[in-house]
């Protein structure tokens, strides 16, 4: 299967990132839900050749789920041995490959300090499980992303911050949502298409109206709509990807009058 790219008519989403990686900067990709805020770090990653290493935040984020643990290990002649197991950040550090954190506003906010200087121009960690000093190589890049405002999120610290760049991922629509869907999804049918691109233009004037919350329509319910329509009519497939999730029925009732207009 070929692999398939982030994109955005608006190029200065891409260039201005890989820019930034090239200036060494941190980079905030800040956006809703299904967005292609992951999909957008994946294909810098591979653009410019370097792996990326994930950390998923969570409140139970720790210092270990970061720099990593200590653990029991025989060595070569039988012995037992304590060695620490590098995490994540260590590794992206001494590799010089990117680290992307996920979610970063989800992690509780006393964990994420222990990154500050990895984050601003000291590029540099003390370990406090070893002791060890980690130097950056050249190459470590920091992705983060947030989704603000949603259930478990909390406002970032401000020094946290502070140490990135922001660059705003947005839905994409029109032409370019077009050629998504035929890359991402199994459906090929272009007048389907193009209607699911005019109903999905009506559902972002619900958005902007306040009739309906933003991500009710995100690429990612777009691509499985796409794949169901190719089994089941496209007012099944959409009460299954977008209308059911809805739990305000009046959300429902805005999107089902969408639906009857434009299919
Ligand atoms: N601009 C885009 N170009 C290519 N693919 C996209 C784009 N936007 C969304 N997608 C596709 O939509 C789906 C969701 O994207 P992705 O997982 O990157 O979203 P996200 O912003 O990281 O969401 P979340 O905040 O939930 O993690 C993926 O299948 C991705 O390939
Ligand atoms: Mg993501």
């Amino acid at each position: 299967m070929v692999k398939t790219q982030y994109i955005n008519s608006d190029e200065t989403i891409f260039n201005d990132a890989s820019a930034l990686l090239r200036l060494n900067k941190n980079i905030l990709l800040k956006g809703p839900t299904g967005s292609g805020k992951t999909k957008l770090a994946e294909t810098l990653s591979e653009t410019i050749e370097t792996p990326m290493y994930q950390v998923n935040c969570s409140v139970d984020l720790d210092a270990e789920s970061l720099l990593g643990f200590k653990t029991i290990q025989t060595n070569s002649e039988g012995q037992q041995e304590i060695v620490f197991i590098d995490g994540p950040v260590i590794k992206a550090m001494k590799e010089g490959h990117i680290l992307y954190i996920d979610e970063i506003n989800m992690a509780k906010p006393e964990t994420l300090p222990i990154l500050n200087g990895v984050l601003d121009y000291r590029r540099k960690l003390t370990n406090p499980f070893t002791g060890e000093v980690v130097k950056a190589e050249p190459g470590f890049n920091v992705i983060a992303a947030i989704n603000e405002g949603y259930i478990g999120t909390l406002p970032m610290n401000e020094a946290l911050k502070n140490r990135f760049v922001v660059i705003q991922v947005d839905y994409i629509d029109g032409d370019t949502l077009g050629n998504v869907i035929k890359e991402q999804s199994q459906l090929d049918d272009d007048n389907l298409i193009s209607r699911i691109i005019k109903f999905n233009e009506d559902l972002r004037t619900m958005t902007k109206q306040g009739q309906i919350s933003e991500e009710a329509a995100s690429i990612r319910a777009l691509i499985d709509l796409s794949d169901l329509a190719t089994i089941m009519p496209i007012e099944r497939a959409i009460q299954r990807t977008i209308i059911d999730k809805l739990e305000d029925e009046r959300e429902q009732q805005a999107i089902i009058n969408a639906v009857e207009l434009n299919f």
